[in-house]
């Protein structure tokens, strides 16, 4: 058997949505792209949804729509993807990483405050493998100093914080959801911002189409006036129709698909609790988790890998921390002994395949691989 780390959820009807979007005419952004945003919001409870083609372009759009200048330093955890840290250089800013917890993999919240300094603009919690991070904390430190609060939730489709869909959460300024091949709602490339603040949705969507003011491109496109004009430097971060609508179908079978993954993370956790070679995921009480990633600690996890490799099994490992790789640590010194517990980590997780179609045989075969290989 060969059980691949990721396989997205294709079906007949992402695929005759994919024609639908075709057939129209429209292949751009356009009216299937405002029926996802709508839908999105709906599901989220947001009072904005702005849809963009990467969570990178919905962090880059959201940094911009906060104010982000040349020199403000962003705090952002080490345990990341490139693209939290990436955007916050887009600006000549500085992102300022932060340790995380050795249960969670999330931010450390106890250690944000020793880090701010009178340079510091916003706070980019990254909600980890799709369980969220202690936002209440996040919320007073960020009152406390005035910072913006910028929510990296490009895992966290669907989760929820204390019975709140994460992209609805009052403290926060922006939260930005990735739809990319992997992740638990899958466009293969997208993203979404949501707001409940009206500027920065402003801001937002005039900013992912080249600054073209709304008001001038709705005149272009519905009145067909040929006018239009350009109130900032804005990018070309917008999404397609067709896009949108394979964002429509998955959004639809959002809580089937996360419980498929619930289900799945379960007979993980009863197969390994009693493993006293495996740390399993810990998932605090007030929180609930989309279970885009099922990471397990464990000694000598390069040699499993490729054992796990052998045996059938693709694995991956969620991260290499940001302060590890050449660029960031050459350009902002990072010293590795700033960040313990996401170095410790960083050295023993690894993320088992969690996917809403992987059969019962499947995830029994994994089990049994790593049980095999991990004594
Ligand atoms: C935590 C995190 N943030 C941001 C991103 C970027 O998402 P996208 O590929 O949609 O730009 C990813 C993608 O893997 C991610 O894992």
């Amino acid at each position: 058997m060969q059980i691949p780390f990721h396989k997205t959820h294709t079906t007949d009807e992402e695929i005759n949505a994919v024609v639908g979007a075709m057939k129209s005419g429209w292949l751009t952004m356009g009216p299937k792209t405002l029926e996802f945003e709508k839908a999105f919001k709906a599901f989220i409870g947001s009072s904005e949804a702005i849809s963009v083609n990467s969570a990178t372009a919905a962090l880059h759009l959201a940094l911009k729509a906060v104010g982000i200048k040349r020199s403000d330093e962003v705090i952002v955890p080490t345990n990341t993807f490139v693209a939290t840290a990436e955007v916050v250089t887009y600006f000549d800013a500085v992102p300022v990483l932060c340790d995380i917890e050795e249960d969670t993999h999330n931010i450390d919240v106890k250690k944000i405050e020793a880090l701010i300094t009178e340079k510091t603009k916003a706070i980019m919690p990254v909600h980890f493998g799709g369980q969220a991070c202690d936002m209440d904390e996040i919320y007073a430190i960020a009152k406390k100093y005035n910072l913006k609060v910028i929510e990296d939730a490009a895992h966290a489709m669907p989760s929820s914080y204390k019975g709140v869909k994460i992209g609805n959460l009052k403290g926060t300024d922006v939260t930005c959801f990735s739809f990319y091949a992997t992740k638990t709602l899958s466009t293969g490339e997208g993203g979404m911002a949501t707001t409940n603040n009206e500027i920065y949705a402003k801001s937002m969507r005039i900013n992912r189409l080249h600054g073209i003011s709304r008001d001038a491109w709705d005149r272009y496109t519905t009145k067909g006036a040929w006018y239009y004009e350009i109130v900032d430097n804005g990018c070309k971060y917008n999404t397609t129709d067709i896009n949108s609508a394979i964002g429509l179908v998955q959004l639809k079978k959002q809580e089937i698909l996360c419980k498929k993954r619930a289900n799945i993370a379960q007979k993980y956790t009863t197969a390994f609790k009693n493993n006293n070679n495996i740390t399993l995921p810990f998932v605090k009480e007030d929180r609930e988790t989309s279970w885009h990633l099922y990471v397990i600690k464990i000694d000598n996890r390069d040699s499993v890998i490729e054992q796990l490799k052998e045996a059938g099994v693709g694995c991956s490992v969620h991260f290499i921390p940001i302060h590890k790789h050449p660029y960031y640590k050459e350009r902002y010194h990072y010293k590795n002994e700033d960040y313990p517990v996401a170095n410790a980590v960083f050295e023993q997780s690894l993320s088992l395949p969690i996917y809403p179609d992987m059969s019962d045989e499947e995830v029994a075969f994994v089990i049994e691989k790593v049980q095999e290989i991990v004594g």
